[in-house]
């Protein structure tokens, strides 16, 4: 068990499934003393709180509206948190002319702006503390870009950079900042997307294993943590190679999801 997480009352969000569930299981195993998981489906999330083992309060909340981060945000209030997990987030697969300009707006907001706020809100207080952590999850294809995700990719690259920065902003201070970019993980996160299952190439993590690297990123002070050896070695060639040769394979990659048979994905931020 890790001292660094000992005791800490962490904030979870989008802790009702996928990488955020298994990021709240993780970090209470690693001693966090005490978890606010919050999301918009309350069974899942108590399923969640059992696993964890700790005590756990509950936030149902939509954070792709600005009420559900104020509502958030005043369920929370007066309550020292030492640490930020800022997780949900959807996806939306399709041309971006055929995907609702609505749709995006909500997935904008619960991307980005939500992270935005809710880091904000928290930091402060953990600074007068002198003691916390914000991990942040952006994604691999933040730094490739997705044509048939478009607007996603535009989402992640913006949680992907504001992480780094604010990582490289607070390096004086006793405050830990981690971007967490995973690449495709076992989550429910293509459905809710749009995206068909056999769209995705085969090469995916579970999320046990995404949690489990970031947890030692964290713990470790890594800064950024890229889960799994394939994806860094994708992130590699990503880095080096001609952006038109970026393009050409994400397009390759990403075809099915371009072709005019294809359903854009309805959003359910
Ligand atoms: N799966 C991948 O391949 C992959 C790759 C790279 C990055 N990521 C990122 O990883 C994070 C977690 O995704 P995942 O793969 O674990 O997907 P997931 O299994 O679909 O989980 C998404 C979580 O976000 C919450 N959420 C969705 N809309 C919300 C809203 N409007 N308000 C509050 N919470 C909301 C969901 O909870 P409720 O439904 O209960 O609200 C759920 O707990 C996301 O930021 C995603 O962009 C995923």
């Amino acid at each position: 068990m890790s001292s660094y997480l000992s005791g800490m009352n962490v904030l979870v969000t989008g802790a009702s499934d996928g990488i955020g569930a298994e990021l709240a299981v993780k970090l209470a195993q690693n001693g966090a003393g005490s978890l606010i998981l919050a999301g918009r489906n309350k069974s899942r999330l108590e399923e969640t709180a059992q696993r964890c083992k700790v005590p756990c309060r509950l936030v149902v909340a939509d954070l792709a509206t600005s009420e559900g981060v104020d509502q958030l945000l005043s369920e929370i209030s007066g309550e020292d948190v030492d640490g930020l997990v800022n997780n949900a987030g959807v996806g939306l697969g399709g041309r971006f002319e055929d995907l609702s300009v609505e749709d995006q707006d909500r997935m904008i907001y619960l991307n980005c702006q939500a992270l935005t706020r809710l880091s904000h809100t928290l930091l402060q207080s953990m600074k007068d503390r002198e003691r916390g952590f914000i991990l942040l999850v952006g994604s691999l294809i933040g730094y490739a870009g997705g044509p048939g995700m478009a607007a996603y990719s535009g989402t992640k690259g913006f949680v992907n950079r504001f992480a780094e920065s604010l990582n490289w902003e607070m390096k004086d201070q006793p405050i830990r900042i981690l971007l967490l970019a995973p690449g495709v993980t076992q989550t429910s996160f293509f459905k809710t997307a749009g995206i068909s299952e056999d769209h995705i190439r085969a090469g995916q993590m579970s999320p046990e294993d995404v949690a489990g690297e970031a947890i030692r990123g964290l713990l470790s002070d890594r800064g950024v943590v890229v889960a799994g050896w394939r994806n860094r070695m994708l992130l590699f060639l990503v880095r080096f190679a001609p952006r038109w040769l970026v393009g050409i394979v994400s397009r390759k990659m990403f075809s099915k999801i371009l072709s005019p048979g294809h359903q854009a994905g309805e959003c359910d931020a």
